[in-house]
C-alpha cells in the first residue's frame, strides 16, 4: 500500500505538480499523425497533463502545439483559421505561430508594438513513424526521441492504436506490468492456445511464477520465472521503460514485440496507446500476435455487437476519435453465458478486459485500501522509481532516469529458457540490446 501523500504524488500531473514536473521532463507521445492530417487543415483538441492544447499542421508541414485558451481574451483557438503558417484566432483575428509568438494582431493600431510582448504558452513538437511527439519541460534544447525501436522501424513494420481510457495514469500502467493477472483475467477455457507453444506450455504448468526485478538506467527489468524441467527456468522478461512505456514478452517463432504507452490527459483519463512492432518484416497477422479473429469468431458464435472492439463515432474533444464502444455505461459489454463456458471474466476483446479492470478500481485508486502479495514486486519497485524520480527532481533538480538519455530505450523484451545457474537479469542484457538484424529472443 501507499500513504495517502505518496498515492497524491504519484497521481497528480497538472502543471506544478511534482509527478507533473517529472513526466514534462520527457518527450510524450501526443497525436498518431493520422489525427493532423492535412497541412492547413483542421486543429486538433489535445489534453495532456491537465493542459488543454491545441494542435495544428501547418503549411510547411511542421506541426504547432499551444494553449487552446487565446492570450487575448480566452476565446478556445480550436476554431481558429489555421493559414499560412500560424493559426489566427477568430474572435479578433490575432495569429500565432509555433512558438507561442503573436505574429499579427490586426485589432491594434497598425504602430503598436503591443504584439512583441505577447507569448502564449507553447510546447516543441517532433514527428517520427506516425507519431507526433510533445516535449513541455524547461530545457529549449531538448535531448532526442527516446530510441524506441517501434518509433525508428519504418512505418509498415509497425501498428499503432490509441484508446481513451477513464483512469488516472498510474493504474493503467500498472496493469500493464502486473503479469500475474494473464493467467486469469485473458484465460480462455479448452482452448488450444493455453496449451499450443512451448512458453504456453511453460505457463499452463507453472502457475505461480517467481517475480524478480531489476533497476536500468531507464527502468526496471521484470523477470518471471517458471520451471522448465530439465532445461532450466523459463523467464519472461517485461521491459518497463520510465516514465510509463511497457514492452511485454515476445512468443513463438519470428514474432512481433508488443507493448504500450499509457500518456496521461488529466489526473483521471489516460491515452492508451498500443503498439506492435517487427524489427525486419511488415507487420501482418501472422506476426503480430494478436487474437481479434479468435474474438470474432466468439462474436458470431454468441450473437454479440461486432463492433465490440471498435470506436465511437468521431467527436472534437480530446480522444474524442479513441473512445471504445465497449466502455463503463455498458458494462464492456460483459456476456455471462461467455464467462461461464469460454472466458475467464467474459469480456471477449483483451484489450478491453484491461481497461474494464482498472477502470474499475475508480477514477484514481486510494492505495491506502489495497494489499500487495509477492506476485506486486514489479508494482512496488516502479512506484519507488516514480516517486524517488519525482523527489529527486523537486528537491535536488535531478532529471529523472532516461530523460536526458535517449540510446538507453534502445532495447527488446525478451523471452527464454536459461539454465538455472545463470544470473538472469545479466543474460536477458546481453539479449535485449536492439541491433540491425538481430534476432528477437522469444520462445
Ligand atoms: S480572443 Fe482571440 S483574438 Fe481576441
Ligand atoms: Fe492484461
Amino acid at each position: 500500500m501507499l500513504t495517502r501523500d505518496d498515492n497524491e504524488l504519484l497521481s497528480r500531473v497538472g502543471p506544478g505538480t511534482p509527478t507533473g514536473q517529472m513526466l514534462r521532463q520527457y518527450w510524450l507521445p501526443c497525436l498518431p499523425s493520422a489525427d493532423l492530417p492535412d497541412a492547413d487543415g483542421a486543429p486538433a483538441r489535445v489534453r495532456l497533463l491537465g493542459e488543454d492544447l491545441i494542435a495544428w499542421r501547418q503549411t510547411d508541414d511542421s506541426v504547432g502545439l499551444m494553449q487552446n485558451s487565446c492570450p487575448h481574451r480566452g476565446a478556445s483557438l480550436f476554431f481558429g483559421r489555421n493559414e499560412e503558417n500560424g493559426l489566427r484566432c477568430v474572435y479578433h483575428g490575432w495569429k500565432f505561430d509555433t512558438e507561442g509568438n503573436c505574429v499579427d494582431m490586426p485589432n491594434e493600431p497598425a504602430e503598436s508594438n503591443f504584439k512583441h510582448k505577447i507569448k502564449a504558452t507553447a510546447y516543441q513538437t517532433r514527428e517520427r513513424s506516425g507519431v507526433i511527439w510533445a516535449y513541455m519541460g524547461p530545457l529549449a534544447n531538448p535531448p532526442e526521441l527516446p530510441y524506441l525501436e517501434w518509433n525508428l522501424v519504418p512505418t509498415e513494420q509497425v501498428q499503432i492504436s490509441v484508446r481513451l481510457q477513464e483512469c488516472n495514469w498510474v493504474q493503467a500502467v500498472e496493469g500493464g506490468i502486473d503479469s500475474s493477472h494473464v493467467g486469469f483475467l485473458h484465460k480462455w477455457f479448452g482452448d488450444e492456445r493455453n496449451e499450443r507453444g512451448v512458453s504456453n506450455m511453460y505457463r499452463a504448468t507453472d502457475l505461480q511464477p517467481r517475480f524478480e526485478v531489476a533497476d536500468t538506467d531507464y527502468g526496471v527489468l521484470i523477470g518471471a520465472r517458471r520451471e522448465a524441467g530439465d532445461e532450466g527456468y523459463y523467464w519472461r522478461i517485461t521491459q518497463f521503460l520510465l516514465p510509463f512505456y511497457s514492452m511485454i514478452p515476445p512468443q513463438g517463432v519470428n514474432p512481433a514485440i508488443g507493448g504500450h504507452a499509457w500518456v496521461p490527459m488529466d489526473d483521471e483519463t489516460t491515452a492508451t496507446w498500443t503498439v506492435g512492432w517487427h524489427p525486419t518484416d511488415a507487420i501482418n497477422a501472422t506476426n503480430r500476435n494478436q487474437n481479434l479473429s479468435q474474438t470474432m469468431r466468439l462474436v458470431e458464435q454468441y450473437g454479440l455487437d461486432p463492433n465490440v472492439a471498435g470506436v465511437l463515432p468521431a467527436t472534437t474533444q480530446p480522444g474524442g476519435k479513441w473512445r471504445p464502444v465497449a466502455n463503463p455505461r455498458n458494462d464492456y459489454m460483459l456476456n455471462q453465458q461467455v464467462q461461464r463456458e469460454k472466458l475467464f471474466c467474459g469480456i471477449v476483446v483483451g484489450r478491453t478486459q484491461d481497461q474494464a479492470m482498472q477502470e474499475s478500481m475508480g477514477p484514481i485508486y486510494d492505495r491506502t485500501k489495497e494489499h500487495l502479495g509477492a506476485s506486486d514486486t514489479a508494482i512496488i519497485r516502479v512506484r519507488r522509481r516514480w516517486i524517488n524520480s519525482a523527489i529527486a527532481l523537486r528537491d535536488q533538480g535531478t532529471p529523472p532516469p532516461g530523460a536526458l538519455e535517449p540510446q538507453a530505450y534502445h532495447v527488446r523484451s525478451v523471452s527464454q529458457v536459461m539454465k538455472r545457474d545463470v544470473v538472469w537479469a545479466e543474460e536477458a542484457r546481453r539479449l535485449m540490446g536492439v541491433q540491425p538484424g538481430k534476432p528477437i529472443y522469444a520462445v
